[in-house]
């Protein structure tokens, strides 16, 4: 079956061309185009993505990322120079008239593309931004109109799950096996944190999330309160690898709590560690040789060293704190639940210090659990997943969903 996967549901406008077969023993996967624009540089100044630019993006990205997408799977065919009709193009403005600007680039580029030969469109339906999911929905729509391609809506955070479990063969080949059950996964990014059950394929129930921030969410503002660049993730990261190298082993010199580790849900907060640096931070800057232990001279050039290290010391305790959390609310539900398959999935699975925990958690204490940890490609918003998680869908209910059915959905749960 031939997919074509459209996300739109945050800061990354992505389109993957899919091919999937079915064999006996596993499902096939083949990435035959895939395209994607990050907004990262656009947001940053914000500090976080700003919903309003997302949307204007996605609106100037899609035609072009179909088209690259489409080239590199060899399913780019031109027309001789054609125009839309009058009735054809009024339809494809009440469609478009809220992404005006989208509107004008599938009538300059579309009209030339020959109908390509997929079977299914896939879009993000939730969860997301709601004015950047709209986007890639209209979107959907209007190739569904232009090329009569049936459109099904996904799950961002099914998408997430499905994708860890993807084992990559070779460039742009993926399989995947079905599970042993029950299934955990733990998915983390910039809008959510979920201990997911799913007892069989398909079949999911929340069983923990956060409470507040995710925890995405809290490396991304730590990052900003230790002037980092955005997205925070990646750069607390790389601060707290640096620290670890030179410090292993040492108590943290700026302690912070492990909010809910001994709870005896699988609900996760992520707010009052983010306050917790903030105090920190304070109590430094207004006297640095009250916080934490250690001299703290004060000229300025040695204090200026001081401060790397400072921040580097606090981003490694942050990074520490949220993946004892996180492994340990885990671990605890793997035994309650005799979990046999384990997933780690979401943009903060591309963490190094989270990945190697519970690498070795599952190595000592679950030798039994099969783990699975998606390559760093596959960690972040991407549209394969996307159409991989619609692929699963495609001869269910959700198929036969009437088009004007297919609606953004912010908060799209489980
Ligand atoms: O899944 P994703 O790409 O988008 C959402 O659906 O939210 O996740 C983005 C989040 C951001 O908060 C980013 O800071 C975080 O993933 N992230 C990381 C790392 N790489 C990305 N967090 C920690 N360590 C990383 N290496
Ligand atoms: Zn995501």
């Amino acid at each position: 079956m031939k997919i074509l996967a459209i996300e739109t549901s945050c800061d990354e406008t992505a389109i993957a061309i899919l091919d999937i077969k079915e064999t006996k023993t596993e499902t096939k996967v083949s990435v035959l185009g895939n395209a994607l624009i990050s907004q990262i540089k656009i947001h940053e100044q914000y500090g976080g993505v700003y919903p309003a630019l997302a949307k204007r993006e996605h609106s100037k990205n899609l035609v072009p990322i179909l088209k690259t997408a489409l080239k590199e799977s060899g399913l780019l065919k031109n027309e001789k120079t054609k125009t839309f009709s009058t009735k054809d193009t009024n339809k494809l403005k009440t469609l478009l008239s809220h992404e005006p600007e989208l509107f004008e680039l599938i009538c300059e580029e579309l009209p030339n593309i020959k109908t390509p030969k997929i079977d299914l469109i896939v879009v993000t339906n939730g969860p997301g931004l709601e004015p950047a999911l709209w986007v890639g929905i209209n979107f959907a729509k209007a190739l569904n109109f232009l090329w009569g391609i049936p459109v099904i809506p996904a799950n961002h955070m099914e998408g997430h799950l499905l994708a860890s479990l993807l084992k990559g063969v070779k460039n742009g080949n993926f399989t995947l096996k079905k599970p042993l059950f029950p299934m955990l996964s733990l998915l983390i990014s910039g809008g959510h944190t979920e201990l997911v059950l799913a007892k069989k394929w398909g079949v999911y129930k929340l069983i923990g999330q956060t409470r507040d921030d995710a925890v995405g969410e809290a490396f991304d503002k730590v990052a900003r309160m230790l002037s980092l660049p955005y997205p925070g993730g990646p750069e607390i990261s790389r601060l707290a690898e640096k620290y670890r190298e030179k410090h292993l082993g040492e108590k943290s010199l700026y302690p912070l709590p492990r909010p809910m580790l001994h709870s005896k849900d699988f609900d996760f907060s992520f707010a009052g560690l983010k306050t917790a640096v903030l105090y920190t931070l304070k109590k430094i800057s207004l006297n640095p040789a009250s916080a934490g232990s250690g001299e703290h001279p004060s000229k300025p050039d040695v204090l200026a060293k001081i401060t790397a290290n400072i921040k580097e010391s606090i981003a490694c305790e942050f990074e520490d704190s949220a993946t004892e959390v996180l492994l340990s609310k885990s671990e605890r539900a793997v035994k309650k639940y005799k979990i046999k398959t384990f997933s780690l999935g979401g943009g903060v699975s591309a963490n190094k210090h989270i990945r190697r925990s519970f690498e070795k958690s599952f190595a000592d204490n679950f030798p039994e659990t099969k783990l699975f940890i998606p390559s760093q490609t596959l960690t972040t918003d991407n549209a394969i997943m996307i159409g991989l998680a619609g692929y699963f869908k495609s001869d269910k209910k959700v198929a036969r969903t009437s088009l004007s059915r297919i609606r953004a959905m912010g908060n799209l749960s489980f």
